[in-house]
């Protein structure tokens, strides 16, 4: 399969590896084909080490491909994903879908009519799975509680040196969408779909629009609630970091770690620590060890995508498909309500 990569910048470039990797290892069927960005250079810079064409247009880029990667700023989601649809193109499509629910709907509706995927990378993280599997089991009864932390640098600086997630009008807000809108999806695939979301937010730093701080409460028909709080600082030094505690009826599972874990599992019986493991295919990749897990992570989500594609009987739809990208985004849109209206409760 020919791959077309629409947005050359940071997370263009990791999935441009992963891809490249994925094909020097022989585990996929399909390359790097034909690159567009509207700044050439970054283009030309994955052309360089990764292979592919640079491309003059969306169009001439997506004409000669079998299947397309979006990762445009998100504000170029809808246009290049419209092009891709318009030419039949599976499409892989980054998260945030759009800059605002309106339209995320869009693109939702646009990427039904093909198989797709969805950037919301979170569901291929071998800890957040177990945890969504513990609960899914019942087998420490009925989840009470969750508190998600997620931190992160102010991203216009540092590894993503991106100036767009300063403005809303790209970006369509600041930590709550552009970066957690990976934790409401995982939320989401731990608890269910809420009944009742409040929102805070506050713009610490001076991009109108752009909240640095938020904190979302929800709470679910069967009494649990959940709590996430999002922080965009200026500690350069941190790494972006996540850390999930969930309490169930009979047991308190928690993690630091976003990919691998460990998962602490506590119950009145027994604290037992599980690990997550690299897919198996993961030691045939070349890459140095300090990308290992970052690049293992995103090859399992553009693997997956690329193996479904292939599958015998038919396309497969990726995980996860757009539905659960919409409603991620619904409630990012029902918390943002939620503040304007000082933290009211939003029926789901
Ligand atoms: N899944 C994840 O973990 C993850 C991580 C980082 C970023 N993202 C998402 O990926 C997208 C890109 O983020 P980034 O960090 O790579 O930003 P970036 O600024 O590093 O790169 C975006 C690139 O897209 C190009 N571009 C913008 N509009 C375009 C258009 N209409 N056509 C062609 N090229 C266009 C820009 O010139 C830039 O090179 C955003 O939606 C972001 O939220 C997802």
């Amino acid at each position: 399969m020919r791959i077309a990569l629409i947005g050359c910048g940071h997370i263009g470039t990791v999935h441009a590896y992963s891809l490249s990797q994925l094909h020097r290892a022989e585990l996929v069927n399909a390359s790097l084909h034909t690159l567009f960005d509207h700044d050439v250079a970054r283009a030309e810079k994955i052309a360089r080490h990764h292979g592919g064409t640079v491309c003059d247009t969306l169009e001439r880029a997506l004409d000669d491909a079998d299947v397309a990667w979006i990762t445009t700023w998100t504000d170029g989601h809808l246009r290049a994903v419209r092009a891709a649809v318009e030419r039949q193109l599976p499409v892989f499509c980054e998260k945030p879908l759009a800059p605002t629910y309106a339209g995320c709907v869009e693109v939702a509706s646009l990427l039904h009519a093909v198989p797709h995927q969805v950037g919301l990378v979170l569901r291929w993280s071998p800890v957040f799975e177990a945890i969504a599997d513990a609960v899914a089991s019942g087998r420490y009864g009925a989840p009470q509680a969750a508190i998600l932390r997620d931190d992160q640098y102010f991203p216009i600086q540092g590894m993503y040196g991106s100036t767009w997630r300063g403005d809303v009008e790209r970006a369509g807000g600041g930590t709550l969408i552009e970066h957690s809108i990976h934790d409401i999806d995982v939320l989401r695939w731990v608890l269910g779909d809420p009944a009742r979301i409040s929102g805070h937010t506050t713009e610490r730093f001076g991009h109108a629009g752009i909240e640095d701080i938020a904190t979302v409460t929800m709470t679910y028909d069967n009494g649990a609630q959940a709590s996430l709080v999002s922080v965009w600082h200026q500690i350069l030094s941190r790494g972006s970091g996540r850390r999930l505690e969930v309490f169930c009826e009979e047991a308190y599972l928690h993690t630091a770690d976003d990919y691998l874990g460990p998962l602490t599992i506590e119950t009145s019986e027994s604290s037992v620590e599980v690990l997550g493991s690299m897919p198996s295919w993961a030691d045939q990749l070349a890459v140095p060890e300090v990308y290992e897990k970052a690049v293992a992570h995103y090859a399992s989500a553009n693997k997956a995508f690329l193996d479904g594609l292939e599958a015998v009987g038919g396309p497969q739809m990726g995980r996860p498909a757009v539905d659960d990208a919409l409603a991620a985004h619904r409630i990012v849109d029902l918390a943002y309500r939620s503040a304007a209206a000082g933290g009211a409760p939003m029926e789901w």
